[in-house]
C-alpha cells in the first residue's frame, strides 16, 4: 500500500495537484451496456466504475413484491481487481453496506409508488477504486436510473469531504482518505435535500458544518456534469423530435 505523505498540503496545493476544494477530473458516459434498460460510466479520479439498471420489471422471488409501490435493489460489487490487495469475490460487511446506504441515498427520487409489484434493479461495478467508490457509484446509479427512463424527482449527486493535515479537503483521493483524520460522504437531491450523510474520524460541530456546505457545493458541480452527460446522450433524439414537431406544425399550418 502507498505509504503516508509527510505532507498532504504544500502551499495550498494537495499531493495530486488539486486546491482543498477542488473535486477530480470526472468523464461520465451514458448507455454503455446494450443489454441493461440503463447504464453509466464513470472514470471519477482513478475511480472507475459502472452502474446498470434493469426495470421496472416483475419481481423474483415474488413474495418480495410490494402491492402499491416498485421496491428498489442495489448491489454494489467490488471486482477483485479493482484494488491493491486483491479483494476476495463477493459480497462482504462493506458491500452490504454501501448498497444499503446507496439504495436509501436514491430512493427519495424515484416515483416508486408508479409501478407496484414492480422491482427497478441497480448493479454498480467498481472497476477500479481510489477512494469516494460508493459517491461515485450513486453518481453513475443516479445517471443509470434517468437514462433507463424510470421517472425521478431529479438526479442524485454525491461526494465526499475529508481532513488532512487540520484542513477540510473536498473529494478525498485514496491516500488523504486511507490516512486523514475524517472523511463524510455526502449525497442530496437536485433541490439540496440530503439523502446520505456518513462520517469516520473526527470533525468539531463547525467543521462538520463547513464539511457539509463544500460537500453541498461539489454535488452541485457534479450535478451539472451528470446532467450534461444525459443531454449530450439524448441530443439527436430531443434534435430529430424537435424536427418532427416542426414538420407536424408546418403540416398544420398549410
Ligand atoms: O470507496 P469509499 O470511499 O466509498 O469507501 P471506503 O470504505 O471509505 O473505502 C475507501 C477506499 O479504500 C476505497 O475507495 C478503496 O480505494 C479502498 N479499499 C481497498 O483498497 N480495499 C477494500 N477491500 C476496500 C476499500
Amino acid at each position: 500500500m502507498a505509504t503516508k505523505p509527510e505532507r498532504f498540503i504544500t502551499d495550498g496545493i494537495r499531493i495530486d495537484g488539486r486546491r482543498p476544494e477542488e473535486i477530480r477530473p470526472i468523464k461520465i458516459e451514458v448507455g454503455v451496456l446494450d443489454r441493461a434498460d440503463g447504464s453509466c460510466y464513470i472514470e471519477h479520479g482513478l475511480n472507475k466504475i459502472l452502474a446498470a439498471v434493469y426495470g421496472p420489471r416483475e419481481v423474483h422471488p415474488r413474495h418480495m413484491q410490494r402491492p402499491t409501490t416498485a421496491i428498489v435493489r442495489f448491489r454494489y460489487n467490488m471486482a477483485s481487481f479493482s484494488v491493491e490487495e486483491r479483494k476476495r469475490p463477493g459480497p462482504d460487511r462493506r458491500s452490504t453496506e454501501v448498497s444499503k446506504v446507496s439504495r436509501e441515498a436514491l430512493e427519495p427520487v424515484i416515483f416508486r409508488e408508479n409501478f407496484p409489484k414492480a422491482s427497478i434493479d441497480v448493479f454498480v461495478e467498481v472497476l477500479q477504486a481510489d477512494a469516494g467508490t460508493r459517491t461515485v457509484g450513486i453518481n453513475a446509479a443516479s445517471v443509470a436510473l434517468a437514462d433507463a427512463g424510470i421517472p425521478m424527482r431529479g438526479l442524485v449527486s454525491a461526494c465526499a469531504v475529508g481532513k488532512v493535515d487540520g484542513e477540510l479537503v473536498l473529494d478525498p483521493m485514496k491516500e488523504e482518505d486511507n490516512y486523514g483524520e475524517a472523511d463524510m460522504p455526502l449525497a442530496m437531491t437536485q433541490k439540496g435535500e440530503i439523502t446520505l450523510l456518513q462520517m469516520d474520524g473526527n470533525l468539531t460541530a463547525e467543521e462538520l458544518e463547513r464539511a457539509i456546505e463544500m460537500a453541498q457545493k461539489g454535488c452541485r458541480t457534479i450535478y451539472e456534469l451528470q446532467r450534461d452527460a444525459l443531454i449530450e446522450r439524448y441530443k439527436k433524439e430531443i434534435e430529430k423530435e424537435e424536427n418532427n414537431k416542426e414538420e407536424e406544425e408546418e403540416e398544420e399550418n398549410k
